[in-house]
């Protein structure tokens, strides 16, 4: 193709210009960085119109801007949807990254830097591939750009904007890069994405933090209740023991477990890749099965008491935890919180006071294979690393993903060229130099048998 050879022809400034935008720290949780959020903003809707965009516009929203920008060809041909986020996690702990999250450095051909894969990696090759389509003249389907700047915060404000936008932002399909895939050897295409349920939790023991020598012993210490009350959300066999928690799940039939688990997996790599002796899980489900295809509740932090140098003897008035629930399809979001609430509200013992407040949610999802964007990104996938892609499940989520079908009506495609080994969210996240230009080299082919197909 045309535009792999322009692809060949630039690779060095396709790469200098993504660590361009790795060096801006958009953290989006963080409202420190807001200025910085903006600029990465600013920094994409140039790259868009330097590429040949047409009304690019970074959209104010009630949080971090959103960018959009068009090219629209033809009328008779169809339009792809590309979404994509230029905000990342923050960075903590710094001192567990080798070289500094916001100064990219290559090792052993990997791209260092918070972001390098998760999405501004990604991302980044849709702008790259566009360029490469339009200075050949093989751009062959319309296309329309949103990349937002609050994925990692919940994407609170892109729902709104949808609605509000909705003529604008009529397309035939949705094309993410946003996800992983097996291996460089082993393509594959994520079919499904697990939704989420968040919640803060505040215990209260008593109206202040008290001797713990004095009072020790005679009042329930908030930390060790929460900590109970954790623990009791796995029976022994790893099963959540909300009541009510499984209830809307749709078993997988023995076939579609069956093709889930023929996926290639090496459990012995898995575990030394972290450094764990044992994988734990739900009893009676594989490992792909645990990520792909169950629910989950994680607690992502706890804190209360003392923690500073030292010791202090403290007896504290109040914990709290951070909960995330990974939801599978039929679940739903805001039952899932509820049940929760509910749960947790009449576990805790009455030497205590418990409040749950939600944060952000997001549905689950799935893809069919039957698609025709599914075929377009497997054929594009074939052409370029000359094996047909497997289709897998992502453990992660996309809560948006739910909302485009339900507030566009379209259905999206993700076709992700990350790894496992890219440690998105993690310290030293990194993401490989052949899987920044494959996708490059990738995303025209979508684009050419999507049109063709359509
Ligand atoms: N890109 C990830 C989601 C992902 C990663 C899906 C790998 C499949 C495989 C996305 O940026 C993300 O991190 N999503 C969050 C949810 C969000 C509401 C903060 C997640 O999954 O924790
Ligand atoms: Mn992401
Ligand atoms: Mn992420």
């Amino acid at each position: 193709m045309k535009s792999t050879e322009f692809l060949n022809n630039n690779k060095d400034r396709f790469l200098g210009e993504l660590f361009e935008l790795l060096r801006i720290p958009s953290i989006s949780a963080d409202s420190a960085y807001k200025h910085d959020v903006a600029q990465a903003a600013d920094f994409v809707a140039e790259k868009l119109r330097a590429a040949g965009a047409d009304k690019v516009e970074v959209c104010k929203t009630d949080g971090h801007p959103i960018v959009y920008g068009e090219k629209l060809i033809d009328s008779n041909l169809p339009t792809i949807l590309v979404y994509g986020h230029y905000d990342v996690q923050p960075a903590v702990p710094l001192e567990l990254w080798t070289t500094p999250p916001f100064e990219p450095t290559i090792r052993n051909e990997r791209i260092y830097a918070r972001g390098a894969c998760d999405d501004k990696g990604q991302m980044y090759m849709h702008v790259k591939a566009f360029e490469a389509m339009m200075q050949t003249g093989t751009l062959a389907c319309n296309v329309k750009f949103m990349i937002e700047g609050e994925e990692e915060a919940g994407s609170g404000n892109l729902g709104p904007f949808c609605i509000a936008n909705k003529e604008r932002l009529k397309a035939d399909v949705v094309l993410i890069s946003d996800t992983s895939m097996i291996a460089n050897d082993t393509p594959s295409i994520d079919v499904g994405l697990r939704g989420l349920s968040y919640v803060e939790v505040e215990v209260t023991g008593p109206n202040k933090d008290l001797h713990s020598g004095v009072y020790g012993g005679a009042v329930a210490n908030p930390i060790n209740v929460l900590a109970k009350m954790i623990a009791d959300m796995h029976d022994e066999n790893g099963h959540i023991t909300i009541p009510g928690f499984y209830d809307d799940i749709i078993e997988q039939t023995d076939e579609e477990k069956a093709a889930l688990n023929s996926a290639p997996f090496d459990l012995n790599e898995y575990k030394k890749d972290l450094g764990i002796d044992e994988v734990w899980g739900e009893k009676g489900y594989s490992t792909l099965e645990r990520t792909g295809t169950r629910p989950t509740l994680d607690c992502n932090g706890i804190w209360g008491g003392y923690i500073g140098e030292g010791s202090k003897t403290v007896l504290p008035s109040k914990a709290f935890a951070k909960i995330s629930m990974r939801l599978v399809p039929n679940q739903n979001s805001d039952k899932i919180t509820a049940l929760f609430k509910s749960y947790f509200e009449s576990v805790a013992p009455k030497s205590v006071k418990v409040e749950v407040r939600p944060h952000h949610g997001g549905e689950p999802v799935l893809t069919p294979t039957t698609s025709i964007e599914y075929k377009a990104a497997e054929k594009a996938m074939e052409a370029t690393f000359g094996k047909k892609p497997i289709p897998t499940r992502g453990g992660g989520s996309i809560p948006i993903v739910a909302l485009f079908e339900k507030e566009l009506g379209l259905k999206s495609v993700l076709m992700g060229f990350g790894l496992d080994i890219d440690a998105l969210h993690s310290p030293n996240e990194s993401y490989g130099l052949f899987n920044y230009y494959k996708g490059i080299e990738t995303i025209p082919y979508f684009f050419k048998y999507y049109a063709e197909m359509k």
